[in-house]
């Protein structure tokens, strides 16, 4: 039997070339354009590679239509209510999930690999007062590559190992200091002997004068956030360290590229947007008027925390936050009117036709900054929590990268709209 292939023919030529169909193991096929261009002269365009695969990949899968969304096949649902964030980022890694023996030997790795350099708290003190944490998490992740230059050979599959862990520790620690930073605490050292949640909220909210007492729900929620925010497959920020990975950089500087690609406000600074714009919508009563805004195309405004390039449905990740932003802030006894803003904006915004026939749904940072401001994580402070859950994405992206086969340097092409070629004019002549 033929390989499966789909023919395409040029209308003005009647040349045909047949595309192979590559297909996996869940998903729509695609179309392999590899050798499109020599053998027609044309390429594609995809602007923002909504029709584009960029690779094969074994770690998550996600159904836009039908809201389902499984790293390394197990639905989130399951996870969230299950596993623990430090489980999940050992199952993106790995592709299987550990025995307790495998486990526990990742945690004490992860553990003992949690202190930054001192030398890091002299570019950390380096920062302007007021710098914003991810400005400061972006910069400081890219030179852990001058502290570990020693174990930079990405050829090794040890070293790439070591790098995937160091980042996984490392990046809580800083986050911490870069909260601590600004506010002008001094920073605080890793502790090993908690978990891997409750160790980082310790080094934010710590005071070196007086024990932490920690409400064991503050840290649950945060390892389910983590959990859901842990990977996405090809969004903005892991096609970023992909894309920078492929250059054959080291994966500190892919992982500070991908938190880079995370801050904007279409991506993970989604969340820091949605508290901002629940604060100045202020009340419920006012909710009609910012979904006008939104659907005015002149305003510049969108609903921040609504829509997705995948999911057409809901996103199963909302659904679980949603729930959970009610149990959350009922366990904590806080009471929120920015939560009240939420539940109105989605119910206008979900009977609205201009957002059912866009398909516009809240997404994963819609309800996020309402817990966050409920666990007392400062609103700069939520893309970085964003990044430091999808570091576990990241890393398990970059160390599959270094394992497939047809792995290429990314080099998209152009449609190039500039002027034709013409000659240099000396300036006494323009
Ligand atoms: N508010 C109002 N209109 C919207 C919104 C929104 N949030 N999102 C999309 N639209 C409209 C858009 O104007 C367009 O309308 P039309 O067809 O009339 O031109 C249509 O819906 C399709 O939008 P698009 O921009 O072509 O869709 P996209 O897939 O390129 O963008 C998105 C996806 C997430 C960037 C976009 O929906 C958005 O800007 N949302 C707000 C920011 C946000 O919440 N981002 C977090 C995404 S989830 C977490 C993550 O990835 O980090």
């Amino acid at each position: 039997m033929s390989e499966p292939s789909v023919t395409l023919t040029d209308a003005a030529t009647s040349k045909s070339v047949a595309l192979p169909v590559v297909s996996g193991t869940l998903g729509d096929p695609a179309l392999d354009i590899g050798k499109l261009n020599k053998e027609t002269g044309y390429f594609t365009y995809d602007p923002g590679f909504v029709s584009t695969a960029s690779t094969r990949s074994a770690i998550t899968y996600i159904d836009g239509d039908q809201g389902i969304l499984l790293y390394r096949g197990y639905p989130i649902e399951q996870l969230a209510k299950q596993s623990s964030f430090l489980e999940v980022a050992y199952l993106l890694i790995n592709g299987e999930l550990p025995n307790g023996e495998q486990f526990r030997s990742f945690e004490h790795e992860v553990a003992h690999h949690t202190m930054m350099h001192e030398s890091l708290k002299n570019f950390l003190n380096g920062f302007h007062y007021d710098a914003h944490p991810m400005a400061m998490l972006c910069g400081s992740v890219a030179s852990l590559s001058a502290f570990y230059h020693d174990t930079l050979d990405m050829n090794d599959p040890e070293q790439r190992r070591l790098a995937a862990i160091r980042l996984i520790a490392k990046i809580p620690t800083i986050a911490a200091a870069a909260y601590r930073y600004g506010i002008g605490w001094p920073f605080r050292y890793p502790r090993n002997n908690l978990e891997y949640v409750t160790r980082f909220l310790h080094m934010m909210f710590e005071v070196p004068s007086e024990p932490l007492e920690l409400n064991p729900v503050v840290a649950k929620a945060l390892d389910l956030l983590f959990i859901l925010h842990a990977d996405h497959e090809q969004n903005a920020s892991t096609s970023t360290v992909r894309l920078v990975g492929s250059t054959g950089a080291n994966p500190y500087a892919c992982v500070s590229a991908g938190i880079a690609a995370l801050w904007g406000p279409a991506h993970g600074g989604a969340n820091e947007a949605v508290l901002k714009m629940l604060e100045e919508i202020g009340d419920a009563k006012n909710v009609a008027s910012a979904v006008a805004k939104a659907k005015d195309k002149n305003s510049g405004f969108r609903l921040m925390g609504f829509g997705h390039r995948v999911y057409k449905n809901f996103d199963p990740r909302a659904t679980i936050i949603r729930e959970m932003t009610h149990k959350v802030l009922a366990d904590l006894n806080v009471s929120d009117p920015l939560l009240d803003v939420a539940v109105a904006l989605e119910e206008v915004a979900l009977k609205d036709p201009y957002f059912i026939e866009r398909k516009l749904y809240p997404n994963v940072d819609f309800y996020s900054g309402i817990i966050y401001k409920a666990l007392k994580i400062p609103t700069e402070m939520f893309t970085v929590m964003f990044a430091i859950a999808r570091t576990a994405g990241w890393v398990a992206h970059w160390l599959e990268q270094h394992v497939t086969p047809d792995a290429k340097i990314g080099r998209p092409r152009q449609i190039y709209t500039g002027a034709a070629q013409r000659d240099y004019v000396p300036v006494s002549k323009r």
